[in-house]
């Protein structure tokens, strides 16, 4: 089936991937609010009647884990970081029609409204599984709370997504080896009852689905693989206090929950909540509802656009595909609702081919950006032209630095400027010309590039679209030199900078969805009434005003050493984030995922043979291994690999001699925690006694450390 192009008339709302409300946004996050925003833009450029909706991500173990850490409640963790993303976003010129959070009543009722749908319609079951379980914290461990190997590529993985590898969605009790992010326990399985949504019953739907959907194509492909794999179904429930009640009895739930499984507990909806990411999405339908009944139904009808025509579009991470080309569309279509026209997938933001981390402090902050005091349309422009959508795009400031010196300085500003201070002085603003037939083709070639941009899900041709067309400009003057025709050619003269302000105002109109500010900085100087943003792409070939005052530079160059510096303090940032202790799951926020492939596991011809021969339990036992905290670490005389360490281990403090001179900064290593071997025989090295042996990893020393919070003194087991 193909679609009629953008513009259509049937409304249309954009998303983007709602940000986890647990920790400051950096420019990783800025790539699908500035590409969504962007996006929404250029269908209102085009006449489309769209809005942009989105929310902050209230629930599930990301929030949970990180408002724990901090010892606070998560919903008042949640609206704090809430807050804060409603006041950052305008400051990137990101404006949302509406922005909600999946934790308001909208939310939460139409989240339980769906359930009981899906459940009537016969697409949600009861099964016992086995759930992860942590002993000495007693509680159960979903997703974030534990961690172990993907069962599909061996990366490290959490335990609802194989983050760092193939970023598959995973079940509960599919995490290979799974250890426990609070205890570091490894954890048990205890059998729980949980339900569960069909989604097996949706694979050829899905297909059907996937062949109309629009987009990029990695949202388009990828799936089919899952579906030819064979789709399993989905468990929307979690054992946590934080998040949306599994609707209970008054929604009748519980009477038409099958048991698939016979006998065994019936799960008790009072501690079930469903599992985050049934009521996130939800939100784009909430945000569309709350802004329909804020303007009336009459201006946007939620229920139209989702029920029965409108032009949905997602722009997400890669990261979080699955999620919207498989579970999302099946509870969609389960539930009676219409399913998404478009999703766009952007690529990661990496820092020297990593992924950023927000427990490590490696990345580049929103508001470090604003600080900085860039102007947020240099970085909107630099994130959606750099690159394809799809690619990971590695930032640095110098690349940065190009991107806007190069495009926005030297090509859109350095047109405008010079075209329009040349009209003000010499015509005191547009002169009395009509536009001439080449440059009026030529502004017609880039609105059909915007408009087919647009419908390729393509921003960067969009940007691309704009700065060529300036360019254009740029060469026209060149070509024809109106500084040498004022005085005896005064016609043709006019003619020249008649068609210069033309394409400076058509420049303007193409780049408004990337750069709205400055777009609307150059319509003020043409002395153009009202907003560009209510500019559509004809208006690129409507006539100026008559008159305008002196204009002004509109961008700014970024020197040198200044980038120098960005660049030293990111270096050192990185070196430190590179360096530090791997973070634990407490710490870690929803992204921090390496974008390169898995590592590959190391060449075992490098590794030590395994020993064959195996020691009892009860040999283990003998070792006395205890947490400790490196006190004090000096050289010692004489020595060149050995250090002196000072060892807390909660009971006294051991003198402990090691060959990690070489191999460690001693500076940097008061205060790290380590595991030390307690009862080792006491020896002497260069005349100073080593009472105890800590451990570390290889010919490099690496130190092992604890992976959760264990105290000084906790005994390995
Ligand atoms: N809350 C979920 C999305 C639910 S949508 C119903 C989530 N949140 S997030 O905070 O982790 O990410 C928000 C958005 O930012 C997602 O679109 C995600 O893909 C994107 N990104 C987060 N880190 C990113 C990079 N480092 N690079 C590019 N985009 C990244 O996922
Ligand atoms: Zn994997």
């Amino acid at each position: 089936m193909s679609r009629d192009e953008f513009p259509t008339d049937v409304p249309a709302v954009v998303t983007c991937g709602l940000p986890y409300a647990n920790g400051d946004l950096h420019i990783g996050h800025l790539r699908s609010y500035i590409g969504a925003d962007a996006f929404n833009r250029a269908l209102e450029t085009l006449g489309q009647q769209s809005i942009y909706v989105c929310g902050s991500d209230m629930h599930g173990t990301p929030v949970a884990v990180n408002a724990e850490e901090q010892g606070v409640d998560p919903e008042d963790f949640a609206l704090e970081w809430h807050r804060q993303y409603e006041e950052t976003f305008p400051q990137f010129n990101v404006e949302f029609d509406n922005y909600g959070h999946t934790h308001d009543e909208t939310n939460t009722e139409l989240t339980q409204e769906i359930v009981r749908t899906l459940d009537e319609k016969g697409y949600i079951y009861e099964k016992e599984i086995q759930v992860a379980y942590d002993p000495e914290a007693d509680q159960y461990l979903p997703d974030r709370y534990v961690e172990g190997t993907c069962p599909y590529c061996g990366a490290k993985a959490r335990g609802d997504e194989c983050d760092e590898g193939c970023q598959r969605h995973l079940e509960p009790g599919e995490v290979e080896n799974p250890t426990s992010t609070i205890t570091g326990n490894p954890a048990e399985y205890r059998d729980r009852p949980h339900k569960f949504f069909e989604v097996s019953e949706f694979a050829d739907f899905l297909t059907g689905f996937l062949d109309d959907l629009e987009g990029t194509s990695n949202a388009r492909n990828q799936p089919r693989q899952w579906i030819e794999d064979g789709l399993q179904d989905w468990c929307i429930t979690r054992d946590m206090d934080w998040g949306i009640d599994y609707p209970g009895e008054d929604g009748d739930s519980v009477a038409h929950a099958e048991q698939r499984n016979g006998g065994g507990e019936t799960a008790d909806e009072s501690d079930l909540v469903l599992y985050v990411w049934v009521d996130a999405p939800i939100e784009y339908i909430s945000s569309t509802k709350q802004y329909s009944e804020r303007v009336g139904a009459d201006e946007y009808d939620w229920e139209r656009v989702w029920k029965d025509e409108g032009e949905i579009v997602h722009v997400i991470g890669r990261d979080i595909i699955q999620h919207h080309t498989i579970f999302w569309p099946a509870m969609l279509e389960g539930a009676g609702y219409n399913t998404p026209r478009g999703i766009a997938a952007h690529g990661f933001i990496t820092i020297n081919g990593k992924g950023l981390s927000t427990s490590r402090n490696r990345a580049i902050w929103a508001k470090e950006y604003l600080e900085e005091g860039f102007h947020p349309d240099l970085l909107r422009y630099y994130l959606t032209t750099t690159g394809g959508f799809q690619q990971d795009v590695d930032f640095s400031w110098e690349a940065f630095q190009e991107k806007v010196n190069g495009e926005l300085v030297g090509t859109v500003g350095n047109f405008w400027y010079r075209s329009l201070l040349f009209a003000y002085r010499n015509y005191e603003g547009t002169p009395d010309a009509s536009v001439s037939e080449e440059v009026r083709e030529r502004i017609e070639d880039a609105i059909d590039d915007v408009r087919e941009s647009v419908n390729d899900y393509s921003m960067r041709g969009v940007g691309q679209a704009a700065t060529r067309l300036a360019q254009f400009g740029n060469e026209y003057i060149q070509r024809n030199e109106p500084w040498k025709l004022t005085d005896d050619e005064p016609e043709r003269a006019a003619q020249v900078i008649r068609d210069c302000v033309q394409i400076a105002k058509a420049v303007g109109v193409l780049i408004e969805p990337i750069a709205p500010g400055k777009a609307q900085a150059l319509w003020t100087q043409l002395g153009e009434e009202g907003d560009i943003t209510d500019a559509h792409l004809e208006d690129a070939l409507e006539a100026p005003p008559r008159t305008f005052d002196e204009p002004g530079e509109l961008f700014e160059q970024i020197e040198d050493d200044r980038v120098a510096e960005l660049t030293e303090n990111l270096e050192d940032r990185i070196a430190a984030a590179d360096s530090s202790s791997p973070a634990t799951e407490a710490e870690t926020e929803s992204d921090d995922t390496d974008a390169s492939e898995p590592e590959r596991m190391t060449d075992t011809e490098d590794l030590e043979a395994l020993t064959e021969e195996r020691i009892g339990f009860d040999d283990f036992q003998e070792l006395d291994i205890r947490v400790g905290r490196i006190e004090t670490a000096d050289g010692i005389e004489g020595a060149d690999d050995l250090a002196r360490l000072e060892v807390d281990i909660g009971f006294e403090t051991r003198q402990v001699v090691a060959g990690i001179k070489q191999l460690h900064d001693l500076d940097e290593l008061p205060g790290t925690k380590c595991v030390l071997l307690a009862n080792m025989e006491p020896a002497e090295l260069f005349g100073v006694e080593s009472n105890g042996m800590i451990l570390a990893a290889g010919e490099q020393a690496d130190l092992l450390t604890t992976h959760g919070d264990a105290d000084v003194g906790e005994k390995i087991r």
